[in-house]
């Protein structure tokens, strides 16, 4: 019931925004894009969200407005989806992780474990053809992906020691709506719970799940480091995000303004990927200032045995991701420049 509300609400909103775009006041008033997103505004993705608002009304002088609701304000994981299919928002940078409920689960590649070794790897894959590719298969969806932002690589939290393979056993442990995640915990022996973002403070703190995998920034942002008292940093996976917009929406821009659009989407883009790793290193400093959490790095023997107890989801997950592309994905993360 509450599920139909939610949608009766988006779908009035986008008939209220459809209006807006046909009316006759268009001329003079400014294209609003309402860019969602459901971190703090002091992160990787929040401040990527605000430089891009900075620069696209700059350099259209006025003639585009965008407006920014972080922290789920407007909606949370899956609705936000929902709302910018049907127009109810123009913008948003969902988590890579998010992408299987919308039919495009190719995405999950990114969740595989241990799948990109470093940023330079992550950098070849989203600027290439894979990350080209998978941009690509939006668009029947009726979404255009216009670029990858990153955010980094995840450690685990929880209210008790994560340092061996059987610390995990039976221990809830909060996921994004992926089934390479759902694997990946389940490998480990834990039990995953699929939450939205805005959920997982509050879970944590009533003990509806015992931890989670998340960047240092989203832990910190979100004041996780309150209600976890240990912190594993096991750079086991990655988060980063696809940003997308309405395709009619941006199909209808006007030719005086999209390129410059573009132009601040392009440079939103390498500002919020310049100040990513960062915002993970400055985040894991202030939590350990703040004193409430024990932070563990894992001895070489133990991240072993954790890289092979989730060996198997690779394979385990092929059939759902693709195995050539999960094939095509390592190769060019494992390529060696020079
Ligand atoms: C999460 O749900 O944990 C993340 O995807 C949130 C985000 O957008 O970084």
């Amino acid at each position: 019931m509450r599920h139909l509300t939610t949608r009766q609400f988006i779908a009035a909103a986008a008939s209220v925004a459809a209006l807006a775009l046909v009316g006759p006041a268009q001329a003079q008033s400014p294209i609003v894009i309402k860019f969602s997103h459901v971190v703090a505004p002091n992160t990787p993705k929040g401040q990527g969200a605000d430089k891009f608002k900075e620069l696209a009304e700059k350099y259209t002088n006025g003639k585009v407005k965008v407006e920014v609701y972080p922290n789920s304000q407007l909606y949370k994981d899956k609705e936000e989806v929902e709302a910018l299919q049907l127009g109810a928002v123009q913008m948003l940078a969902p988590s890579l992780a998010k992408f299987g409920p919308l039919g495009v689960k190719e995405f999950e590649v990114f969740d595989l474990p241990y799948i990109l070794p470093d940023k330079a790897a992550l950098q070849r894959i989203t600027t290439g053809p894979i990350g080209k590719g998978l941009l690509a298969k939006l668009e029947p969806k009726g979404i255009k992906g216009l670029a990858y932002w990153d955010n980094g690589f995840k450690i685990m939290t929880s209210n008790k020691p994560m340092h061996k393979v059987a610390d995990f056993q039976g221990m809830k442990l909060r996921i994004q709506s992926s089934k390479v995640l759902e694997a990946q915990m389940r490998a480990l022996g834990a039990i995953p719970q699929v939450l939205a973002f805005s959920e997982v403070y509050q879970a944590m703190q009533t003990g509806v799940v015992d931890g989670n995998e998340n960047t240092p920034s989203n832990v910190y942002t979100q004041k996780m480091h309150e209600v976890q008292k240990h912190m594993t940093l096991s750079n086991h996976g990655y988060i980063g995000y696809a940003v997308i917009v309405n395709k009619k929406f941006w199909d209808g821009l006007p030719a005086d303004v999209k390129p410059q659009v573009e132009k601040a989407m392009d440079e939103a883009t390498a500002y919020a990927n310049g100040l990513s790793q960062k915002e993970n290193d400055d985040a894991i400093v202030a939590m350990k200032k703040a004193g409430t959490t024990t932070f563990y790095e894992l001895k070489p023997e133990e991240r072993a045995e954790w890289m092979k107890a989730m060996e198997p989801v690779t394979a385990d997950m092929a059939s759902r991701v693709g195995k050539q592309l999960i094939a095509d994905f390592q190769k060019e993360a494992n390529a060696k420049t020079n």
